[in-house]
């Protein structure tokens, strides 16, 4: 039977429906995968298979056009159905490639069902531990290149202030704190505004790293060579969520506007350190998350209202059971980071999003269009 001009139009409007019916399928899925809501295992499944049965569709319509494209120029039949298949075979390109994409999706959807506990912090006392053995290799090459970016020493005011010198937590006893403090934020619904400050930056280095986990990390540091380095190497990387202000923590009156309070033993005067750690602790809000790795705030923490989560992490103003039942939320969670950068629009997109607001994504994610 000859093909037609009705055909051609006909063809066009079957892949338009297929890819409205994908549209609504991955709206259905993207509810059953919000935050808080239970996972209904059998209807996700469904859900999964109807989108992969629509894929196959829109794929064999594709396919179709191009066939008959290709045999419209070969006979040079109608224009007017030569113009009909061209304009089906519109952003052709942009739907293979979504339908390429497919498999990635549905992995990523599977990793979140059933719902599975992954502990915030992964440690082994194991003696010649692989990752062990392989961190401290890591932290000894990031202390280095500390060491090479600072280009002040300690200033006399910091020091007769009572202030440490910039001496540094090993970086990977950071990112795992960071990384489980993402986790407890995520659980908490406050990873999409998330504040990071660390109180007393030295040059810098722990701003630049918790940059790539929260939407504005700031730098405070009272030694003004220090937060001059620390502004010169952020402004050097372009990190552009970033601030370093020059100010003492003991009068800082901001704390309320973080959700995360990073302080490592800034001060060498135990009354002094006290007097920060009070004013830290009594001035952020209820819930805020405080990274404090080192033994004064570990023996003050209950005097001060604060409850342990995990690592050095604490949870302000709350109970034991409330950092509890935090913990074991943001265990549900998943354990990626990475903000998505700019990707092509995709129709996967409202699922790599709510992903995303749970902790899943995929690794190689700005790669799929
Ligand atoms: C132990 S170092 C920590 C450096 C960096 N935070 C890290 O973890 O690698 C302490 C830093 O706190 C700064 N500091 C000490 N007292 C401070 C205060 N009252 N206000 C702001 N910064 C302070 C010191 O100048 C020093 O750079």
């Amino acid at each position: 039977m000859e093909f037609d001009l009705q055909q051609a139009v006909l063809l066009h409007k079957s892949l338009q429906a297929h890819l409205l019916q994908t549209e609504t399928l991955v709206a259905n899925l993207v509810i059953n995968l919000k935050p808080n809501s239970v996972l209904n295992i059998t209807e996700i499944n469904r859900v999964l298979a109807a989108i992969a049965t629509n894929n196959h569709q829109v794929s064999k319509a594709l396919l179709l056009i191009s066939t008959k494209l290709a045999e419209n120029n070969h006979n040079q039949t109608d224009p007017a159905i030569k113009s009909a298949l061209i304009a089906a075979m519109d952003n052709s390109n942009q739907i293979r490639s979504w339908m390429a994409a497919w498999p990635q999706i549905d992995y990523l959807v599977r990793m979140q069902v059933p719902a599975k506990r992954r502990k915030l912090f992964h440690k082994t006392t194991a003696e010649n531990d692989i990752t062990i053995s392989q961190l401290s290799a890591y932290d000894s090459a990031f202390e280095d290149l500390r060491v090479l970016l600072s280009t002040n020493s300690q200033g006399a005011d910091a020091l007769n202030h009572g202030c440490f010198p910039d001496i540094s937590l090993p970086n990977s006893v950071f990112l795992e704190n960071v990384h489980a403090a993402y986790r407890l934020m995520l659980a908490q619904g406050h990873a999409t505004q998330s504040q990071f400050i660390d109180v007393g930056c030295g040059c810098g280095m722990k701003v630049l790293q918790a940059s790539k986990f929260f939407n504005h990390a700031v730098g405070l540091e009272y030694d003004e060579g220090y937060a001059n380095d620390a502004q010169k190497l952020l402004a050097q990387m372009y990190v552009q969520n970033t601030l370093i202000i020059h100010g003492d923590g003991i009068t800082f009156d901001d704390y309320k506007d973080f959700n995360l309070v990073y302080f490592y033993r800034p001060m060498r005067d135990t009354e002094l350190l006290k007097n920060l750690e009070d004013k830290i602790t009594s001035s952020v809000t209820p819930g805020t998350i405080l990274f404090a790795p080192y033994n004064q705030f570990f023996y003050r923490h209950k005097d001060l209202n604060c409850a342990p989560i995990g690592g050095s992490l604490y949870l302000a103003k709350s109970t034991k059971a409330q950092a509890n039942a935090l913990r074991r939320k943001a265990e549900l969670t998943g354990t990626f980071f990475n903000k998505p950068g700019n990707p092509v629009p995709s129709i996967w997109d409202p699922i790599i999003k709510v992903s995303y607001e749970k902790g899943f994504g995929l690794d190689n994610s700005n790669k799929m269009t």
